[in-house]
């Protein structure tokens, strides 16, 4: 496999193409965003743990049925995935209030949401990710009707399987982001990361956080505090 070209730079990872038309390279930097890339810093080993913790959830999900774009990992930060045309709309599920919806709603940071509430944003920066809804999805020529459909079903069965197994590893699943993208044959597939950068998880009984609202937050500890989600899962880095 000859790495490339690089293709994109996002806020944590950069993409780049290989020799196979049909495969890319993400590569896992230590770079820690938030607020939409206004604050960056570089965390030791950061890069390294969400790459092998984007593997070790990616295949669970496969394992449950769940098409991914994870082919397999190259280096301690460098994954190889299957090529996707990116959709720009981010699913959010959430199963506590916390972050922006306690900000929008002003509802208490941790009631339960029943049933889990399925939300959308658009991806852009500039704009601060702003919520949309399929309707405007559909008009804008994001996602068709049936791609939306698609998406949502898989991000409810990824919260079903991921809720069981932070709960077995004594972490709530407070809320995660996925994003979609489109395969070579048409098929919605999932893409980007799954890692603490891009969910919650608060210990069930101290509800200590554990993800990247300690970055957000100030609170430090930030790369320990996923490690530790990690050993929690019997995940050794
Ligand atoms: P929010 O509370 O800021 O709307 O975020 C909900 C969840 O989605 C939270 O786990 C963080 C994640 N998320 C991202 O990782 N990136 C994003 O751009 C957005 C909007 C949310
Ligand atoms: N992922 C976004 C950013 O880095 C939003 C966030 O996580 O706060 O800026």
């Amino acid at each position: 496999m000859e790495k490339r070209t690089e293709l994109y730079r996002g806020k944590a990872k950069t993409v780049f193409t290989t020799d196979n038309p049909e495969r890319l390279i993400l590569q896992f930097r230590n770079d820690t965003s938030a607020f939409d890339g206004e604050r960056i810093e570089q965390l030791d080993r950061k890069g390294m743990v969400n790459n092998k913790f984007n593997n070790f959830i990616m295949q669970k999900l496969e394992a449950a049925g769940i098409p991914t774009q994870l082919d397999r990992v190259l280096s301690d930060t460098e994954t190889l995935v299957k090529r996707l045309t990116m959709i720009p709309v981010e699913c959010v599920m959430r199963n506590f209030a916390a972050g922006s919806l306690v900000r929008r709603l002003g509802v208490t940071e941790g009631q339960p949401l029943n049933p889990p509430t399925f939300e959308q944003f658009l991806k852009n920066d500039a704009l601060h990710d702003p919520m949309v809804n399929e309707s405007l999805a559909i008009s804008f020529g994001w996602a068709t009707a049936e791609q939306l459909a698609r998406m949502k079903a898989l991000t409810v069965q990824v919260n079903q399987v991921l809720s069981a197994l932070f709960d077995q590893a004594g972490l709530m699943l407070v809320d995660f982001k996925l994003e979609f993208g489109v395969d070579a044959e048409g098929n919605i597939v999932l893409g980007d990361e799954f890692s603490p950068d891009g969910c919650r998880l608060w210990d069930k009984e101290t509800k200590k956080k554990l993800d990247k609202d300690r970055f957000r937050q100030g609170l430090g500890g930030v790369v320990e505090a996923y490690e530790e989600v990690a050993a929690r899962l019997g995940l050794v880095i």
